[in-house]
């Protein structure tokens, strides 16, 4: 793909990570050079399907980090978009936690290396009413991160009544736009 406008598609293990394929059809058709990243426990669930989506997007789908003499084997990003983002990713996110996880890792050192990034939760009330999340949250938006949650974004939704048919993909990749525009 010749685009020149490279888009870091990240997901973690929350149930509309499984739509991702669409996802990233959907962004390619908006001009985007998509690379795929997951965090290990959602590239198990996508296990069978990720020949494919390496087919699609033309890169390895990555979900761990590269060893030491292994070149970076995707072209830079001009942005990041991290969803769907579960409570633990984000948290791992806003703490600095990144050895478990690459998409972590890569979020975390792309505050510093000044790329735009969007997130968008999935997390239900429950979560939400953690202490923690909200300090998550005013962290990473602190930091520049534009999160998508409430209104316009991800609204939470009761345990157990999630809907992953419904998690706003279109908003997320309206922000990815509105980022580098
Ligand atoms: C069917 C199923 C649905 C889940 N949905 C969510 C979710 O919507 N949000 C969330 O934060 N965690 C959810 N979890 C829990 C996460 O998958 C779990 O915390 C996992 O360790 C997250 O790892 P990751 O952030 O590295 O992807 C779900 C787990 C399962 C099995």
């Amino acid at each position: 793909m010749s685009s020149t406008r490279v888009l870091y598609l990240l997901g973690s293990a929350a149930p509309p990570v499984l739509d991702v394929g669409a996802v990233v059809e959907r962004a390619q058709g908006q001009g985007w050079d998509v690379c795929l990243g997951l965090t290990p426990t959602a590239a198990r669930w996508l296990e069978s399907a990720l020949p494919t989506l390496a087919a699609l997007t033309g890169h390895p789908v990555r979900s761990a980090y590269r060893l030491p003499h292994e070149p970076d084997p995707w072209p830079p990003a001009t942005v990041a978009l991290l969803a769907p983002a579960t409570f633990n990713t984000l948290n791992s996110w806003a703490l600095g936690l990144t050895g478990g996880s690459f998409i972590v890792g890569f979020a975390a050192e792309a505050i510093g290396k000044g790329i735009p990034l969007v997130t968008m939760p999935c997390v239900n009330s429950a979560f939400l009413a953690h202490p923690q999340f909200d300090r998550s949250i005013r962290t990473l938006r602190g930091a520049g991160v534009r999160v998508l949650l409430g209104e316009g974004g991800f609204v939470p939704n009761r345990p157990g009544e999630g809907n992953p048919t419904a998690y706003p993909w279109e908003a997320a990749l309206n922000a990815v736009s509105e980022m580098v525009s």
